[in-house]
């Protein structure tokens, strides 16, 4: 077994992939700066990896993590919309620069695959559902162009100097690690959060928009066999339940398992944010044998679970 190095790996999602690939006894690198991660998120399995603190944007820096590595899970970004409406040049030299300096050093360092996280937010405007990976694009927000971007560019290696290259585009990821207290955190730890501290949710929009809000494990699964599926080289692939909910369902959900009834806080719609979405997951199912395991209500209560034992909240 080759050496993998997940970039972003101090973040949610790439946290969660460098402890499951430590567990199954992989030797794992880690890139971060920590700018919206933590090294805390490493804390299981931190004397077993290799951590290299460093920036995306620093071609030298990649450069030293990639070295040696077979596969590269690339994780790392500024995932944020609001944040990319707020400030979208930094969002596009991290998710941009960052994206094209871990193909270029991958690409020069012989790494046989690079499997990158992609956004279901490619989407965009496209208003028919479920999203199928041959639909139109219609990014509606910077951090969206940048995904779609990091897509186009994984293409264009795999194409021009054949670096294998395995798009996923993720539809709302939750789950342990994901962090409730930054200014830009997700609906589901904001609303884990409140309802511990019972305090009130705060909805953007009338919460009546709907997502296809996944698991991590399920996430973890997709970038398993994405890592070895021949016939996924070159390709992008939607990781998601298939199935949607409103985020006032969400919110029925979460207090039946908090045991916890409070008032909701209605307020704006947020600009760049989609009405609708749910994936088709037919094509990760057909190529790469992805099969989402935990469906939403499990999710929510692992995740309810590992918050009030974990963050002390
Ligand atoms: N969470 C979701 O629902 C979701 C949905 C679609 C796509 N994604 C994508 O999945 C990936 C992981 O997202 P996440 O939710 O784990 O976010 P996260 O913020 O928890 O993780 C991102 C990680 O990248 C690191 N990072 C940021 N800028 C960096 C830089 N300049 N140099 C080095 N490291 C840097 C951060 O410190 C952090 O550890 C991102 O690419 C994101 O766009 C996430």
């Amino acid at each position: 077994m080759g050496t993998i190095l997940v970039t972003g790996g101090g973040g949610f999602i790439g946290s969660n992939l460098t402890v499951a690939l430590v567990k199954l006894g992989h030797k794992v690198k880690v890139l971060d700066n920590f700018s919206t991660g933590s090294i805390d998120n490493l804390q299981p399995v931190l004397k077993e990896i290799e951590l290299y603190k460093g920036d995306l944007r620093c071609l030298d820096d990649v450069r030293r993590a990639v070295a040696g590595a077979e596969v590269v899970f690339h994780q790392g970004a500024l995932p944020s919309v609001p944040r990319s409406i707020a400030d979208p040049l930094t969002t596009n030299a991290v998710n941009i620069e960052g994206t094209l300096n871990v193909l270029l050093a991958s690409r020069d360092a012989g790494v046989r695959r690079v499997v990158y996280a992609s956004s279901s937010s490619v989407y965009g405007s496209n208003e028919v559902l479920p999203k199928v990976e041959n639909m139109s694009l219609c990014p509606m927000s910077p951090y969206a162009a940048t995904k779609l971007a990091g897509e186009v560019y994984g293409k264009i290696f795999y194409e021009l100097y054949s670096l294998e290259t395995v798009g996923l585009r993720y539809f709302n990821v939750f789950g342990p690690r994901q962090n409730p207290k930054s200014e830009y955190a997700a609906a589901i730890p904001r609303f884990i959060k409140a309802l511990l501290n019972k305090a009130s949710p705060v909805i953007y929009g009338d919460g009546n928009q709907s997502r296809d809000f996944t698991f991590i494990d399920n996430v973890v699964q997709a970038n398993l066999l994405s890592m070895q599926t021949c016939a996924a080289a070159g390709e992008v692939f939607n990781i998601a339940c298939g199935k949607r909910i409103t985020l006032n369902g969400l919110l029925e959900i979460l207090m039946d398992i908090t045991g916890t009834r409070v008032d909701v806080v209605y307020t704006a719609a947020r600009p760049g944010d989609v009405k609708h979405s749910l994936a088709g997951v037919e094509k990760a199912a057909g190529v790469l044998g992805y099969c989402p395991k935990t469906d939403i209500k499990e999710g929510l209560r692992l995740t309810v679970e590992w918050f009030t034992k974990e963050s002390g909240l």
